[in-house]
């Protein structure tokens, strides 16, 4: 059987932001992270620290979901998501975590694991794929914004370097001027993030 064409359920060339879950025992986990697709190699980086991290280390798999909605963006980036906000699906007998959302959901195992002191690196290897809903929607910077200030959040939070700040604003004007509501509401929780 050939492998299905990961280019229909939305992870193409280059980084697809995604929002990968993983479990730790009973418990489910989502956080964005990118997935790099060189051709038909698939990886993922995870930088340590994270329960991403750890539970990619204990679990045999993890499921990118790709998701438009800013406000799920957000949430898992800053914190973990509800129960209500993840689904389960049988995948070769074992359940996998997704999220209701997910417009589509891919489950990778590993066919490679290179641990160094900082980083983490995976080869993917795909075992299932399924589309949820296709949705036709032209791009927005709003929701762009959202994306680029989420990642400006992280290394903010890292690293304390307050160029990222001002990032963050820059890309909030953009929010302002093109997002829409789903946008603005996402930034607003991200800005409450950042004041805790
Ligand atoms: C758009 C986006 C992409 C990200 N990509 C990655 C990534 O590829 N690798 C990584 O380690 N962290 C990445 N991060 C940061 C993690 O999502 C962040 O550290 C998160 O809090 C980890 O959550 P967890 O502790 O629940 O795993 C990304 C963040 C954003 C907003």
């Amino acid at each position: 059987m050939t492998a299905p064409d990961l280019d229909e359920f939305g992870i193409c060339d280059g980084i697809s932001e995604t929002i990968v879950t993983t479990m730790k025992g009973w418990s489910p986990n989502a956080a964005p992270i990118g997935i790099i697709r060189k051709g038909d190699r698939i990886f993922i980086r995870l930088f340590k620290g994270s329960t991403t991290y750890h539970n990619v280390q204990s679990e045999g798999f993890l499921v990118a979901n790709v998701v438009n909605d800013p406000v799920i963006l957000v949430r898992s980036t800053f914190s973990n998501l509800n129960q209500a906000d993840f689904n389960f699906a049988n995948v070769g007998g074992r359940e996998v975590p997704i999220l209701n959302k997910a417009l589509s959901w891919v489950v990778f195992e590993y066919l490679d694991m290179k641990v160094t002191e900082e980083t983490l690196v995976a080869e993917l290897k795909l075992i299932h794929a399924h589309v949820n809903r296709c949705t036709v929607k032209a791009p927005n910077r709003g929701y762009n914004a959202v994306l680029e200030a989420a990642v400006h959040a992280t290394r903010y939070r890292i690293s304390g370097d307050e160029k990222y700040l001002k990032l963050i604003r820059a890309y909030s004007a953009i929010v302002s001027k093109c997002g829409g509501e789903q946008e603005k509401n996402a930034i607003s929780i991200l800005h409450e993030y950042m004041d805790k």
